[in-house]
């Protein structure tokens, strides 16, 4: 039976550099207060003439493609992880099929947020491991600096979100031990309002749908309840990442690199401490990008991969909690 490989990882950001003084003087907030609560130091934003979410998840998919020395035309399907599509429907796996004129492919989207990628690793391992396909494009990719309100009443967001794209390529393998050796998946709908954007929502009559007042208004943009987010991510965070090494007979001691979703570096800091790992075990860029959502971990799975820290035979573990709320886990051997 097959099992599935990260051949090759890529990545895009958008060029514009927001640093935490330009938000200053756009809301009150100040670079030691960002500092200091999440380890933001600036993040990208996407330049609307130039950049979508799908093309830049067709740069970051190259790019993969490249170090997984493949040709475009061997991906056989797509999973394309995002809350920010760049339309309402369809979703951006779409566009990005034929961004990369990859003709007839089948692709899905997935919208489990922050774990997003995760979900989309998984999804693609069990196409892999049936036989079905034996190179698959799993992209994260999110543009939600328009979504945000660059003003006091969104600053509790507006500081900590940013834009980017990632890519990995799963390839089928008959190396065993290697690979992915398990996801693991969990939501918790019950805390759907905590983190979301409520608004142009399906469910709500013509009128209430779409009108002057609800674009003026705070609902059109994402809400979070930081404090609650934060105090269930921490548990989830744990919990999720010992659950993959249970499953693999392994513990703790044995995560050669933990690559935890970039949500606050204050989040990662207190896994390192409660696991244990030494600073160089945890990986962490949410200094230079913010948090990028569902871009986040294959953003950092790239830098990791071009500072050599993905060497063979090294055990990664990926975790992620956000939004839904939905968590999520996988262990990898390189
Ligand atoms: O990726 C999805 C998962 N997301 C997360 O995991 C995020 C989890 N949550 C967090 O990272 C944190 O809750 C935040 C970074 C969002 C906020 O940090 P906090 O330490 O929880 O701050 P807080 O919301 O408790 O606010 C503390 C104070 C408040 O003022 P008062 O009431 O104490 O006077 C806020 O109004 O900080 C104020 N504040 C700000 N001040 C300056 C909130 N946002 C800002 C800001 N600049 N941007």
């Amino acid at each position: 039976m097959y099992h599935s490989e990260i051949t090759g990882i890529g990545h895009y950001v958008p060029e514009r550099i927001v640093t935490n003084s330009d938000l200053e003087k756009l809301m009150d907030t100040s670079d030691a207060w960002i500092t200091e609560r999440t380890g933001i130091k600036e993040r990208r934003y996407f330049d609307p003439e130039k950049d979508t979410v799908a093309n830049m998840a067709a740069k970051a998919s190259r790019m993969a493609i490249e170090r997984a020395n493949l040709r475009v035309e061997d991906i056989e399907f797509i999973v394309f992880a995002t809350i920010t599509p760049d339309y309402f429907f369809p979703g951006s796996g779409v566009l990005l099929q034929r961004e990369l004129e990859l003709n007839g492919i089948g692709t899905i989207d997935i919208r489990n947020a922050c774990s997003g990628f995760i979900y989309g690793l998984s999804v693609a391992d069990q196409f892999i491991k049936t036989g079905m396909y034996k190179n698959i494009l799993v992209v994260g990719a999110e543009i939600q600096s328009s979504l945000l309100e660059m003003n006091n009443r969104g600053r509790n967001v507006s500081v900590i979100f940013g834009d980017g794209a990632g890519a990995a390529v799963l390839s089928a393998s008959n190396n065993r031990g290697k690979g992915i050796l398990s996801t693991h998946l969990h939501t918790d709908g019950r805390f759907a309002e905590e983190l979301y954007v409520k608004d142009p929502g399906s469910s709500r009559s013509p009128e209430e749908r779409m009108n002057k007042e609800l674009l003026d208004g705070p609902s059109v943009r994402a809400h979070m309840n930081g404090n609650t987010v934060f105090k269930h991510a921490v548990v989830r965070f744990q919990e999720v990442i010992q659950e993959a090494l249970d499953a693999n007979g392994y513990t703790r001691e044995n995560i050669d690199l933990l690559v935890p979703h970039q949500a606050n570096l204050r989040i990662s800091n207190y896994l390192k401490e409660q696991l244990s790992l030494s600073d160089s075990k945890v990986y962490n860029n949410i200094m230079r990008y913010g948090n990028t959502t569902a871009a986040s971990i294959p953003i950092a799975l790239s830098e990791a991969w071009a500072e050599g820290l993905l060497k063979e035979d090294t055990l990664v573990c990926l975790a992620a909690f956000g939004s839904g709320f939905s968590w999520a886990s996988a262990l990898i051997r390189f």
